[in-house]
């Protein structure tokens, strides 16, 4: 059985790009691998949010993980914060990370010059933390976006120098894992590229949007009047429409729209009704799901205790071995 491990950050709700770019691998790996799927809780603090925020933050994304079908028999579900084995092991591997390559992470220079009043040590050494969270069980596969390729060529390279340094082989090499060409990029709705969070929430659909909210979304995605030729090539925003539709409708009502737009007949308006009532289709049960688990704080607790205790043992194994290699008694 293959090792897997995956985390995402909670920064709030997930939306379908995170759904179908992470959470739907999640779920097709949960039977035939030993996975770990945790909350990225100490990754958040880089965003300094309050205590109370966290929390939440933690809550929703575990009720979503849950909603999802992410199944706490199958899979190890936990909050990176219930294992502080993680931060000892990126105390130590820090030791060996140098400011020259973790300054050279694009995500890091992005936000250093997105917020350059925030700069701090963690974000910094975010691929650090990263690395720690998925050797520490032993990690073969992780599956993320494409956004974490270059992330996961430092923890790759972290990996291999921890193993040469101490002339051990305790920790596999781990890959980043995508299901072939399931990989997607899911379009957000403002039409300027990949689902994601925005200043007016406008351009995600979030798993826990409602009926309502979702129309309202899909029916103010940008079109225009229409194609004026036979076989047009579509522009970006319309393509995008038409990604969704891939990915939420039925084979053959993405191509009944598909040949109104070839034949010039299509109305954007009869489109996006029809796409708002497939991703609600979709969506609806999943909004469901959250909501009662959000309102059970003791089966909440339940699960992420009985997570815990899974991860620890995994980890403290981990570290047991590590602290001997490094000739601590
Ligand atoms: N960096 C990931 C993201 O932003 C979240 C993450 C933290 C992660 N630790 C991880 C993903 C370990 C996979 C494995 O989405």
């Amino acid at each position: 059985m293959k090792i897997v491990v995956s985390g995402i950050r909670p920064t709030g709700n997930l939306h379908l790009g995170n759904y179908y770019g992470a959470v739907k691998n999640f779920i097709k790996m949960q039977s035939e691998n030993n996975c770990f799927f945790f909350i990225a809780d100490y990754h958040s603090l880089t965003t300094h949010p309050t205590p109370e925020n966290l929390r939440e933050n933690v809550k929703i994304i575990l009720s979503e993980y849950l909603a999802c079908g992410l199944d706490p028999e199958k899979s190890t579900i936990y909050v990176q914060s219930d294992v502080p084995e993680v931060a000892e092991l990126y105390l130590l591997l820090n030791m060996n990370a140098y400011l020259g390559e973790l300054q050279r992470v694009t995500s890091f220079k992005e936000k250093a010059r997105k917020h350059p009043d925030n700069v701090n040590a963690g974000l910094l050494t975010y691929p650090t933390l990263m690395a720690a969270d998925i050797i520490i069980h032993k990690a073969h596969q992780v599956p993320v976006g494409k956004d974490q390729e270059q992330n996961m060529e430092m923890i790759r390279t972290f990996t291999r120098r921890f193993n040469r340094m101490y002339k051990t082989d305790i920790f596999p090499v781990p890959n980043a894992y995508n299901f072939g060409e399931s990989l997607v990029k899911v379009p957000g709705l403002d039409g300027t590229g990949k689902m994601g969070k925005s200043e007016s929430g406008m351009n995600a659909i979030f798993l826990s949007d409602d009926p309502k909210l979702i129309k309202k979304k899909i029916m103010k995605a940008l079109t225009d009047s229409g194609p004026t030729e036979p076989n047009q090539e579509k522009p970006d925003y319309i393509q995008n429409l038409f990604t969704l539709m891939d990915i939420v409708s039925e084979k053959d009502v993405v191509n009944h729209f598909n040949e109104q737009y070839n034949n010039c007949s299509i109305r954007y308006g009869d489109m996006k009704k029809q796409l708002a009532e497939d991703m609600i289709n979709f969506t609806a049960p999943i909004r469901e799901k959250i909501l009662a688990y959000k309102a059970d704080d003791a089966l909440l607790e339940k699960i992420a205790l009985m997570g815990a205790e899974k991860a620890q043992e995994s980890a403290q194994k981990t570290m047991k071995e590590v602290r001997k290699i490094l000739g601590f008694r």
